[in-house]
C-alpha cells in the first residue's frame, strides 16, 4: 500500500505542474511556443538548454553572449525580473507570483526529456 506520504508530495508536484501549463499556454505563448520560434524562442527543452542558444532564433546581443545553462533557479530568477539575470535583455514580461514561477518551471521541467526535432 502506498503511503499518503507519499502520493500527496507526488499530486502536488503533478497540480504545479498542470497549473505551470495553463499559466504557460495563456501568458508564455504570446510570444513563445514549445516547438517554434517566434517572438521569443521555443520554449520545449528549456531546462537544461544553454542561455541564448537554441537553433535559428535571433538573441540580443546580451542573451546570445550569455555562457550559463537554464536550471529551474535561473528560470525563476529570470520570470522575476529578466533584466536582473541578463543585462540588456529583450523580454520585457515577468511573473509576479512565485507560486506562478514555481509552476510554469514545473511544467517546463516536464518538457525537458521530449525529443528535440
Ligand atoms: C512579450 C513577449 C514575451 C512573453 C510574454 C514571454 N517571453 Fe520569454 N522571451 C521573449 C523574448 C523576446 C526572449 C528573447 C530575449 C533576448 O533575446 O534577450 C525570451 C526569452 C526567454 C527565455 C530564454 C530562452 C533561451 O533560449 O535562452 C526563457 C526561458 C523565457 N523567455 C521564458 C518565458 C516564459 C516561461 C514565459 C511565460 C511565463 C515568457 N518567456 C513570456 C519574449 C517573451
Amino acid at each position: 500500500m502506498l503511503a499518503w506520504a507519499t502520493v500527496v508530495p507526488a499530486l502536488v508536484q503533478a497540480q504545479s505542474a498542470s497549473h505551470g501549463q495553463q499559466l504557460v499556454e495563456s501568458r508564455c505563448f504570446a510570444c513563445h511556443s514549445l516547438d517554434a520560434n517566434r517572438v521569443g524562442p521555443a520554449l520545449r527543452g528549456v531546462v537544461g538548454r544553454k542561455a541564448g542558444k537554441a537553433p535559428d532564433y535571433v538573441y540580443s546581443d546580451a542573451l546570445a553572449a550569455a555562457t550559463f545553462t537554464w536550471d529551474a533557479t535561473r528560470i525563476k530568477a529570470w520570470l522575476t525580473d529578466p533584466e536582473q539575470v541578463v543585462p540588456g535583455q529583450r523580454m520585457n514580461y515577468r511573473v509576479d507570483l512565485a507560486q506562478d514561477r514555481e509552476d510554469v518551471v514545473a511544467y517546463l521541467s516536464t518538457l525537458s526529456a521530449a525529443p528535440r526535432q
